[in-house]
């Protein structure tokens, strides 16, 4: 079978608010870019690694990559635009299957991606990896109205690995139909299809704020211990 992994890496991070695209702060020698392309191409499962770039990206022709299954493509507005155009252009050498990890998920860890592969090619079903709720949950905006039980809630992680046909048909008609999607998962659930809830280390944080970055230093620390 063959599987492309695509790394969505064409956002601004603006919730980082340091001048430039969270993918390009170091950690530990290495931007957090190339940490998260250096988990993906430890995995020999995958034939292509189809980086989103933003156009007006100054960095990425920077990075040292010797990989020789990677390529970069532009990105678009939204995160899931940015995944689409790089489904597209996958077209003339379409995969079985599709990877999807943030670039700002360097925290994953290959055990993690080899068994939502494992899990989802075996049962013939898309999947995401996922970590239970642990917290206590309330809704409210001012005030907390309600707990909202969380015995079946789930936090999505990434990578989130789907056939690549049904997939790149989802986000198109998700899209155009003006649905609200955050992940593969939600275009997928909205066109209908089965998606698989892969139990991962929830450790595998999105850097999203300054606090997720000095979370991401040490945890990358300890990784590399
Ligand atoms: N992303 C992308 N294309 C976009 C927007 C986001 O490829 N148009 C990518 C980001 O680079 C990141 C991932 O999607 O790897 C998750 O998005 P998020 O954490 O929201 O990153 P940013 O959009 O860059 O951050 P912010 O929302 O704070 O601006
Ligand atoms: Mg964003």
């Amino acid at each position: 079978i063959k599987i492309a992994a695509i790394v969505p890496a064409a956002g601004i991070g603006s919730r980082m608010q340091v001048g430039h695209p969270k993918q390009y702060l170091k950690i530990a020698q290495h931007t957090i870019l190339e940490h998260t392309l250096n988990k993906l191409t430890q995995l020999s499962e995958l034939n292509q690694i189809v980086v989103a770039v933003s156009d007006s990206d100054e960095y990425f022709k920077t990075l040292k990559l010797s990989d020789k299954r990677i390529l970069a493509v532009s990105g678009g507005k939204e995160r899931a635009d940015s995944v689409l155009n790089a489904l597209l252009a996958l077209n003339d050498k379409q995969p079985d299957w599709v990877l999807v990890h943030d670039a700002a998920r360097p925290l994953v860890t290959v055990h993690d991606m080899q068994k939502l592969i494992t899990q989802c090619v075996a049962d013939n079903e898309g999947g995401i990896l996922a970590s239970k709720v642990k917290d206590t949950i309330k809704r409210g905006e001012s005030h907390s109205l309600q707990t909202v039980p969380r015995g079946k809630l789930w936090q999505a992680l990434t990578p989130q690995f789907f056939p690549y046909q049904a997939l790149k048909s989802a986000l198109q008609q998700a899209l155009k139909n003006g649905v609200a999607i955050t992940d593969e998962a939600s275009a997928m659930e909205w066109a209908q299809h089965p998606v698989k809830l892969i139990s991962g280390r929830s450790d595998n944080i999105k850097i999203t704020t300054p606090e997720d970055y000095d979370l991401a230093c040490f945890l990358i620390s300890k990784q590399q211990e």
